[in-house]
Parts: structure tokens; sequence; C-alpha cells
């Protein structure tokens, strides 16, 4: 292994790549040499993405209008990026739901008694069923050529509970409830990574999952201070704080790794 992980000549697939975080895997792939395809429900703005990090990167990227739900359309993902770049080396499945709520009811809406079950199953499609999708399509071609490396993104949540006192305003009103849906659905992802490291481990590919803790995004200035005494390191995370690790999961840098969940959370999970 050199130094510093190289991904040079390598194609890379980002799922959700339109996101926060999805643009800043593809600027952390690209910065390591890789080709990248921005994959994302819309098209403009995955052209908006590949364009703007190729240009900033001074890498190949191409924009890929997918929805990972949907087995038709990352078949078409796939040869795309084939046709285009390449065979996929690395492919990184981000894209996910996170519920929103509207401010003036999110609490009632949130609330577990109340939360509605076409939200919990749509959770679970995308988070779930999309990364299946996206493992079976690309990861078995992957096997075919055995060599290739699968990043599933999950989430500190994934490991363990909402403290959901953190969504509190400090005057005691509850601001909204985080879903039983995401941290349910991401708890499935590491699940479905030990499954696929195990079934895959013998054709080569390696299949890691990354889970990140809450980045700074605008939030509410009460949220980042209570999510910051919840962290060992006292701060939220910045959105280029998952470069390395994605990097380092992509590449030979983590050679003999795989089924593992890589924690990036400023401590988070550890009390
Ligand atoms: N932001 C955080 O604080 C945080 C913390 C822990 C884990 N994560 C995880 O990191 C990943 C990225 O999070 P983010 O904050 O960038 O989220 P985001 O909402 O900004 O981006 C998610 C992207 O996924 C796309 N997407 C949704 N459904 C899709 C579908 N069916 N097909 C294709 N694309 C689809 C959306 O269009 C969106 O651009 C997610 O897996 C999330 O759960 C985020």
């Amino acid at each position: 292994m050199n130094d510093t992980p190289s991904l040079s000549g390598k194609v890379a697939i980002v799922t959700g790549a339109a996101g926060l975080l999805g643009r800043e895997h593809c600027v952390a792939l690209a910065r390591a040499g890789a080709s990248v395809v921005a994959a994302d429900l819309d098209q403009e703005a995955c052209r908006r993405v590949a364009e703007a990090v190729g240009a900033e990167c001074g890498a190949r990227m191409l924009g890929v209008a997918v929805d990972i739900t949907d087995p038709a359309s990352v078949a078409e993902l796939h040869a795309r990026t084939r046709s285009s770049l390449g065979e996929v080396d690395v492919l990184v499945n981000n894209a996910a739901i996170d519920d929103k709520f509207a401010a003036s009811d999110a609490a009632e809406q949130s609330r577990f008694e109340n939360y509605a079950l076409e939200r919990f199953r749509r959770s679970l499609d995308v988070n779930v069923t999309g990364t299946f999708v996206c493992c079976q399509s690309i990861g078995a071609r992957m096997a075919e050529r055995g060599t290739g490396s699968i990043v599933n993104v999950a989430s500190t949540y994934g490991i363990v509970a909402p403290d959901q006192s953190l969504y509190r305003r400090p005057d005691g009103v509850q601001a909204f409830f985080k879903s039983a849906a995401y941290p349910t659905s991401k708890a499935a992802v590491l699940g479905l990574t030990r499954f696929l490291a195990a079934y895959f481990g013998p054709r080569g590919v390696r299949v890691n999952a990354l889970s990140p803790g809450g980045v700074e995004a605008g939030q509410d200035e009460w949220f980042q201070a209570a999510y910051a005494r919840r962290v060992p390191l006292g701060r939220m995370a910045t959105r280029t704080d998952y470069h390395g690790a994605v990097v380092f999961l992509a590449s030979d840098a983590s050679a003999y790794m795989t089924g593992a969940n890589l924690v990036v959370d400023g401590g988070f999970t550890v009390w």
C-alpha cells in the first residue's frame, strides 16, 4: 500500500449525491483519483454536482438520475456507468430518507403513537431495500470480476437509540421526535452489510458500513449546543469530516477489512 490511499483509475458510484454528504463523498473520491458517478433522483441536480465537483477536483464525473428503489433504474445507472467510465470498483450507498416534518405540527406527527405507517414503509423502502437493490445489481458484477468495495452509509442511530431530549427546546417543548423508521432502517443496513461481507468475501468484494454522527447544517442553535454537549469531542461534524473515512473504506487502505462498521461520530456512541 502507498502511504496515501489512491483511487487512481477506479470508478465509483455515489447514491444520494445531490444531498449534503453525498456531494462530499464525491469530492473525497474524486480527490483520491476516482472517476465518480453522482447519482440521485433528479437529473439536473446530478448534472450540477458532477460539473461542480469535476471542476473543483479535476476528475471525470458523470451525473445520472436514479431511483434506488427501482431495479430497472439501478440497472440503467449501472449500464450507463459501464459504458461511459468502465466497470464499477466502488459503490457508496449513501441515499436515504430521514423524515422531515412541517414545523407547525412536527411533534404530533413524529410522535411514535401517531407516526404514519406510510412514512415507515417509505423509509425502509429507500434506506434498506434501495441499498439491497444497488448491492444486488452492482455488487453481483463486482463479484463476477473478483474485486470491489461497497460502502453502506448507516448512522449512529443504527447503533444506539435516539435520545429524544436532544430535540426538546430549552423551554421544554418537544420540537419533534426522531422517528422509529430511521434507527430501524439503519440497523438493518448494518445487518445487510455483515450478510454481504460474508457472502461476497470469498469473491473479492468487501462490504463495510460507515456510521456518521450528526452534521452541522444550519440547525437551531439550541439543538447544536445540546448535540455538542452529548459528543465527547464537543461539536457536531462538519460536512468534510467523513472524507478520510470514505476514501479509507473505498481504497486498498482497508484491504483486510470487511463487514465492519466504521463509526465516525466524535464519540457520540461511547456513552
Ligand atoms: N446528515 C447527517 O447528520 C447524517 C448523520 C448520520 C448519517 N447520515 C446518513 O448519511 C447519508 C446522507 O445524509 P445527508 O444528510 O446527506 O442526507 P440528504 O437528505 O441531504 O441527502 C440524501 C439524498 O438521497 C436522495 N434520495 C432519497 N431517496 C432516493 C432514491 N429513492 N433514489 C435515489 N436517491 C434518493 C435525496 O434526493 C437526497 O439528495 C444518509 O444515508 C444519512 O442517513 C447523515
